[in-house]
């Protein structure tokens, strides 16, 4: 089979000084819906996610458990952060961390390319310094600290005491590549995304930029510069450059020139490593820029960010040990338009559960399957006899709904693709409601147009399993199973979702098996 379209597509690596919560889930669901569709397309698909395991804000939580950083860092990654993409259900094709060792070394041969090429200098450097943000930060994020603050400078977005670092650094000329990043915002106009996004980034970068600061002496917790080893890279380069080491940069130049460039999801509070100093890095280097970067919304609690500093994190479990990854990852992706805050509540997933997962998609697959078991002998499902205008309107409206989707997949508006599947569920239970078949199953004479109608029921939930099977991974599984489908149409994995809207697939004579239900009843606790 020739190699598809390529689709590389990475997350944040997440800072491992605490446990994950639902803001960290949320971005591991949307990349990975994001890609689990490209890859059912039949791209050349390759999910990326990982963990940033240097710097000084995770030495200070080792060092304050009592643990040394590698040792906090294995902990962190084996308790909570690696288990979290099996409480959600992530399909990532690799986990990197900053401190495997195919990362340090091929992090050392960028900078020493870097070096090489002219782009590092030595000065002596004093700034204020947010550990939260690991960043000098811009005088435009800086206030005036109250309370037992009062008095100091503190970090507009953690709201704790800066620290002046005073040191003699390693620089990136960053400076130098402020009008080819201007130049790349013009020509690539959906290089940042969404549309504000870009124009802060745009605003951002118009006012001139800083040389960074790429090194750091007073801690030994990094990857050692190659040409000064009582200097530690600064821990977000460090953190960017995963991107291309995790697919074999400096060393495995096939596999690099296969992947490169990615996508890259992040949460906006992020976006300007993203957009301007990743970018400007590669560029230094010689490289291809990423193909993009998309900066989505903030999960919110009492309308503000949800952090692991402010410990208004909710734990993934919580949600999933109720409702399952399925629904979490439904409501997630459905209720908050992607690149847009959102405020997570118990109260909407518990309707959306009850209204959209259980009496809308379950029960229409139970409803419909039960049909063909009750009316059919052996739960063979009947062939279609000649089909009605409501029927052909059934067919338009899937095939319709089913290429929307796949384009608002393209521009990454994963509510847009779900809404647009939903059509299909909420048509499928009104047609059902119209054609009554269990009035049809009562008279001999329509015999055939209950044929015509389970058919077209039946068909519509084997597109369906198809296009939901990015977003639902358990119960499209279970109602492909169901179906009885695997022998004549194969596995689920295998069907192409760009053509799951064309009409026609399901086999007459397929026998349809049992169905649990797929969204059980929740009693409140
Ligand atoms: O910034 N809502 O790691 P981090 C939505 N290590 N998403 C949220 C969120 C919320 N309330 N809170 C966190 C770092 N996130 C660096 C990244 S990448 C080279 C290095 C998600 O642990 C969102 O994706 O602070 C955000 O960008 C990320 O977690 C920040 O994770
Ligand atoms: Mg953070």
């Amino acid at each position: 089979m020739p190699a598809g379209r390529p689709f590389y597509l990475t997350t944040p690596i997440f800072y491992v000084n605490d446990v994950p919560h639902i803001g960290h889930a949320y971005t591991e669901v949307a990349a990975d819906v994001l890609t689990r569709w490209h890859r059912q397309s039949g791209d050349d698909t390759w999910l990326l996610t990982g963990t940033d395991e240097h710097g000084q804000k995770i030495l200070r939580t080792a060092t304050a458990n009592g643990a040394t950083p590698k040792e906090w860092t294995d902990r962190l990654v084996e308790s909570a952060w690696k288990p979290l993409l099996e409480t959600i259900d992530i399909a990532n094709d690799d986990f990197i961390r900053t401190t495997d060792e195919r990362h340090e070394r091929r992090v050392k041969l960028f900078i020493e390319k870097l070096r090489e090429a002219g782009h590092i200098y030595e000065a002596e450097f004093e700034g204020l310094y947010c550990v939260g943000c690991e960043e000098f930060k811009p005088a435009s994020e800086i206030v005036e600290g109250v309370g037992e603050y009062a008095g100091q400078k503190v970090c507009a977005i953690h709201g704790r005491p800066l620290e002046l670092m005073h040191e003699k650094n390693y620089f990136f000329r960053m400076s130098a590549f402020q009008q080819q990043l201007l130049d790349l915002y013009k020509a690539q106009p959906d290089f940042v995304q969404p549309e504000s996004a870009r124009n802060e980034v745009v605003a951002f970068v118009s006012q001139g930029l800083n040389d960074l600061s790429i090194s750091r002496s007073s801690f030994d917790w990094g990857i050692p510069i190659p040409w000064d080893d009582s200097h530690v890279l600064y821990v977000w380069v460090d953190a960017l450059l995963n991107y291309a080491t995790a697919v074999g940069y400096g060393e495995d130049d096939a596999d690099f020139a296969r992947r490169w460039p990615a996508q890259h999801i992040v949460g906006k509070d992020i976006l300007r490593f993203h957009a301007v100093i990743w970018p400007a890095m590669l560029m230094a280097a010689g490289l291809p820029v990423p193909a993009g970067v998309f900066g989505h919304g903030w999960l919110l609690v009492g309308g503000e960010k949800m952090s692991k500093s402010k410990l208004t994190g909710i734990a993934p479990n919580e949600i999933t040990d109720t409702f399952g990854s399925d629904a979490f990852r439904y409501y997630f992706m459905r209720a908050i338009s992607f690149g847009q805050d959102g405020s997570f509540s118990w109260e909407d997933l518990s309707a959306r559960y009850q209204a959209e997962l259980a009496n809308g998609f379950g029960n229409l697959a139970s409803r419909v399957i039960a049909m063909v078991k009750r009316y059919y002998e052996g739960g063979a499902v009947p062939a279609p006899g000649e089909y009605t205008a409501a029927d052909i309107t059934v067919q338009t409206n899937l095939l319709a709904a089913a290429l929307s989707a796949d384009a608002a997949i393209e521009k990454f508006a994963i509510h847009e693709a779900l809404a647009q599947v939903w059509t299909i569920v909420d048509a499928l239970n009104g047609y059902i409601t119209e054609q009554e078949p269990w009035a049809l199953a009562k008279d001999e004479a329509d015999r055939e147009r209950l044929g015509t109608v389970l058919y077209t029921c039946a068909e519509g939930l084997r597109a369906l399993a198809v296009l939901l099977s990015p977003v639902l991974t358990k119960a499209a599984p279970k109602l492909w199973s169901a179906l009885g489908v695997e022998a004549s149409l194969g596995a689920l994995a295998a069907q192409p979702l760009r053509s799951a809207g064309e009409w026609g697939q399901l086999k007459p004579g397929t026998v349809v098996g049992d169905l649990e239900p797929l969204f059980p009843r929740i009693d409140a606790a």
